[in-house]
């Protein structure tokens, strides 16, 4: 299988582009720098491009693209954000016409006003986001699903494992002293999704011969809850910090105020409110095989 990984600089792809190359397929690896360190695309020929500039010059003749690519913060300038996740996954297609696509979406695209349960995958996109992450993760999704002649969707949420780009660091930014500031009461569901196995998710999503087409959840076999996985993730940090709870209730009018904050209102959604995924559907389509919420020892 010849794959092409956007995104291969970042925490995604390049566990992506490790699998492919633990498996022996040929990589290209593309990221937006001028350049990669080899072991981190698992040795991968790599080039630079910046998806959200123009098409791909003389693209390689591969069967499979994993587009990972994406300004994946919730607090980025909206047309920075707009230009990389939908223009780039325009450019993205454009590029590789007439090859399978496996998009890496994110469950950011389900609805952020009410909670996540056990989300079977026909429930999203929906008609209101509270950032513009997700709206065009949900835009960029539905136009993969228009023009690639066979579409793979994938949907992980809350990445963890080393080399975490987005969450830990993210966590961390809230620690006052020995706190972890974090909304909510801690008791709701959340699924978390290991990145290694996203990135098997990906590889299994790019070879599935019976399955041209069609949206996954991904994430790891039972959802936890939110005091547990914040406790993993500074352990696994090594942090001595604990987490101390604040109230939804008192946190959301300040977000109001303070939209670009730290504990914006997406936050305040994705960590008082359960967020929970049904796998079922890449577990029995795509040969999907989960494992528990385990978190790397520091
Ligand atoms: N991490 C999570 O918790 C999570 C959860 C759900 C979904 N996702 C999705 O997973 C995917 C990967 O996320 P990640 O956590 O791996 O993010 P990341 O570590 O920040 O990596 C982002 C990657 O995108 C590349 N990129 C950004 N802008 C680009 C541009 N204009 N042109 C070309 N490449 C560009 C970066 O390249 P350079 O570094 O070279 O600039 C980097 O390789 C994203 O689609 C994200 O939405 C992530």
């Amino acid at each position: 299988m010849r794959l092409a990984v956007t995104g291969a600089t970042g925490f995604v792809g390049g566990a992506v582009c490790r699998a492919a190359a633990a498996a022996g397929w040929p990589v290209t690896a593309f990221g937006r720098r001028a350049a990669a360190d080899p072991e981190h695309i698992g040795g991968a020929r790599y080039r630079s491009w910046d998806i959200a500039a123009g098409k791909l010059a003389e693209p390689p003749d591969v069967d499979a693209v994993v587009h990972c690519a994406a300004s994946a913060t919730d607090t980025g300038v909206a047309r920075e954000v707009w230009r990389t996740n939908l223009l780039g996954t325009h450019h993205v297609l454009a590029s590789f016409p007439g090859c399978r696509i496996v998009h890496v979406s994110s469950a950011s695209v389900y609805d952020p006003y009410r909670p996540t349960v056990r989300a079977k995958e026909h429930e999203a996109p929906v008609s209101r986001y509270l950032n513009v992450y997700a709206a065009a993760k949900a835009a960029a999704e539905q136009l993969v699903r228009a023009v690639a002649r066979e579409a793979i969707v994938l949907r992980p949420h809350a990445v963890y494992g080393t080399g975490d780009t987005t969450l830990l660091p993210r966590l961390l930014e809230n620690v006052r002293g020995n706190r972890l500031l974090v909304p909510g009461n801690g008791t709701v569901l959340v699924s978390m999704t290991e990145v290694g196995s996203l990135a098997r998710a990906c590889l299994l999503a790019a070879a599935a011969e019976t399955v041209p087409s069609g949206v996954f959840n991904i994430a790891d076999s039972a959802p936890v809850t939110i005091d547990w996985a914040v406790r993993g993730l500074l352990a696994s940090a090594g942090v001595p910090a604990r987490p101390a709870y604040l109230p939804a209730g008192l946190l959301s009018p300040l977000a109001r105020v303070f939209p670009g904050g730290r504990l914006n209102r997406y936050v305040i959604s994705q960590f008082a409110m359960e967020r929970s995924l049904d796998i079922t559907a890449a577990i029995d389509r795509l040969g999907y095989e989960p494992a528990p919420t385990a978190f790397p020892p520091p």
